[in-house]
């Protein structure tokens, strides 16, 4: 047995890269940039995940046997931590990143950390890293929890052993585009997600899976990739990272959560948000033709934040939305909900934790 092999162990060379001083928070991006400290936790098939503690930030080793390089066991979370003015470290809705990693490990046959476990987890690593996190209103600190099947194993098994582990990032906007609209195109011939898949929990190899598409797309100047149902390929599923809405009058709509879109703890608030300022949300089928038609449409997600879409690109008919600008309802929900984020707005609905 070489699961002891399989134990990530912070290597003392793989030091901070870059330092401090060296970023320029009005431009850093979506891209990775090594901090100071992350949480490990480990624990054996059939046990409870104890003993967590901060590491140095580095490699970490695993067996070319670990489940999560053989058969993509593995699974990850994203949330943000924002700087407020008067000093105080803002966390939205931890717990839901939490009850959704604990959904997603029943289904992907792995151990997950308590709900308790893991808001500890998260604030340990975000206060150890805390220089990270951007001045007020120049960007947040994306915190990344991970849980992968470590131990090794050949045939096609849960691994014997599991790590959670979380890093951070600091992070500005996620698309090229910053908050100005980005430009889609609807995917017709590759799926993200299938019925009975797993498309609706946050496995790693849902992402791979975009890849090819996301590429291409890009190749052609195009932001991201729209996806629709694998079995009618008329209803629309998600972008590669955010889920979509679209807007018609003061009705907004966007995809159901029935197993193949991801529930997106932004989407949940958006929908929440809206309908508290009189907007009727519906969750259900939308079809591509409702999307061609609507006044405005915007993706949400964790690293997107809002992003309000300016063009949709379906079977070589390209259509625009609004007059190049950011739509009205777009820009009034990103307002109302990164004011809640940013801790700039009352949390009525108790979703920050300092
Ligand atoms: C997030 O929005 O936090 C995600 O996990 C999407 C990822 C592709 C950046």
């Amino acid at each position: 047995n070489d699961t002891a092999n399989a134990v990530p162990v912070a290597t003392p060379t793989s030091n901070v890269a870059l330092d401090l001083a060296e970023i320029d928070w009005d431009n850093i991006g979506f891209g990775f940039i090594p901090t100071d400290y992350m949480y490990i936790m480990k624990c054996s098939q059939g046990e409870n995940f104890s003993n967590g503690e901060l590491h140095r930030f580095g490699n970490i080793e695993l067996s070319p046997s670990a489940g999560i390089l053989n058969y993509g066991q593995g699974l990850f979370e994203g949330l943000k931590a924002y700087r407020k003015h008067d000093g105080n470290i803002l966390l939205f809705r931890p717990k839901e990143n939490a009850f959704r990693l604990r959904t997603g490990a029943e289904r992907m046959c792995m151990p997950s950390p308590s709900v308790e476990q893991f808001l500890e987890a998260v604030k340990l690593t975000v206060l150890a890293n805390e220089r990270w996190i951007p001045p007020p209103g120049k960007g947040s600190l994306y915190i990344r929890p991970l849980l992968m099947g470590s131990g090794a194993v050949l045939g096609l098994a849960p691994a014997p052993e599991y790590t959670f582990l979380i890093y951070v990032s600091p992070v500005g906007n996620y698309f090229k585009e910053g908050l100005a609209p980005i430009n889609l195109i609807v995917e017709t011939e590759m799926h993200r997600a299938t019925p009975g898949g797993t498309g609706g929990v946050k496995t790693i190899g849902n992402y791979a899976a975009v890849l090819k598409a996301q590429s291409a797309a890009k190749a052609k100047g195009f932001s991201d990739v729209l996806y629709l149902d694998s079995v009618h390929k008329r209803y629309l599923e998600e972008v590669s990272s955010c889920n979509v809405f679209v807007v018609k009058g003061n009705v907004i709509s966007t995809p159901a959560i029935k197993g193949t879109i991801l529930p997106g703890i932004t989407r949940k608030s958006i929908i929440d948000v809206a309908r508290s300022q009189g907007f009727q949300v519906e969750e259900r089928f939308v079809t591509v033709d409702e999307l061609l038609d609507a006044d405005e449409v915007f993706c949400t997600g964790t690293a997107v934040v809002i992003s309000p879409v300016g063009s949709i690109t379906y079977l070589g008919k390209r259509v625009t939305y609004g007059s190049e600008g950011v739509g009205v309802v777009s820009q009034q929900l990103y307002s109302s909900l990164t004011s809640l984020q940013m801790g700039r707005a009352e949390d009525k609905m108790g979703w920050i934790v300092e």
